[in-house]
């Protein structure tokens, strides 16, 4: 069965290429989300990649995951730093979620060291610019093999019993 999977980009990540090119580097977001989904082909998942510059928009791309029962790849961008209301909108997944970050935000601005919403996610991958996207599609492939797996033992262990 194939895994659908929401990959979520926060504010000016559609820039990408044209944006700080030092730091976020020289490929498009186009590319980034072909790179995406060809990833994802190769794990066995099917990837939707979206953008937004608005908060309420992501926020509701959350809650759809949360009640399909998605797993999230997000990189929030600038809202890791200060949205309480996307933290807590992520806090509601049943799904596995991983937080993505193209630069090392740890190395960078004091602002940036702190992210609201490491705590809700399974882990965060930082730093290794879109190749980020691609180790966090894996963690994602592995989380979702692992809970298949322990639903399955749970099953034959509930028909086992007499
Ligand atoms: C970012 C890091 C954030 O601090 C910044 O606001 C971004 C991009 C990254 O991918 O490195 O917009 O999330």
């Amino acid at each position: 069965m194939i895994t659908q999977v929401l990959v979520l980009n926060g504010p000016n990540l559609g820039r990408l290429g044209i944006r700080e090119p030092e730091i976020y580097g020289s490929v498009s977001f186009d590319a980034l989300a072909d790179l995406c989904r060809s990833t994802g082909r190769a794990l066995g998942l099917h990837v939707d990649v979206r953008q937004t510059d608005d908060e309420r928009e992501m926020i509701s791309w959350v809650h759809e995951a949360a009640d399909a029962r998605m797993p999230v790849v997000i990189n929030p961008a600038a809202f890791t730093h200060y949205s309480y209301a996307l933290r807590d909108a992520l806090a509601m997944r049943t799904a596995p979620l991983v937080e993505v970050h193209i630069s090392n935000p740890a190395a960078r601005e004091s602002f940036r060291h702190t992210s609201v919403v490491a705590a809700v996610a399974d882990g965060t991958v930082a730093g290794f610019g879109l190749v980020s996207y691609q180790l966090a599609l894996q963690a994602i492939a592995g989380l979702v093999a692992e809970r298949a797996q322990k639903a399955e033992q749970a099953q034959k262990a509930e028909q086992a019993e007499p």
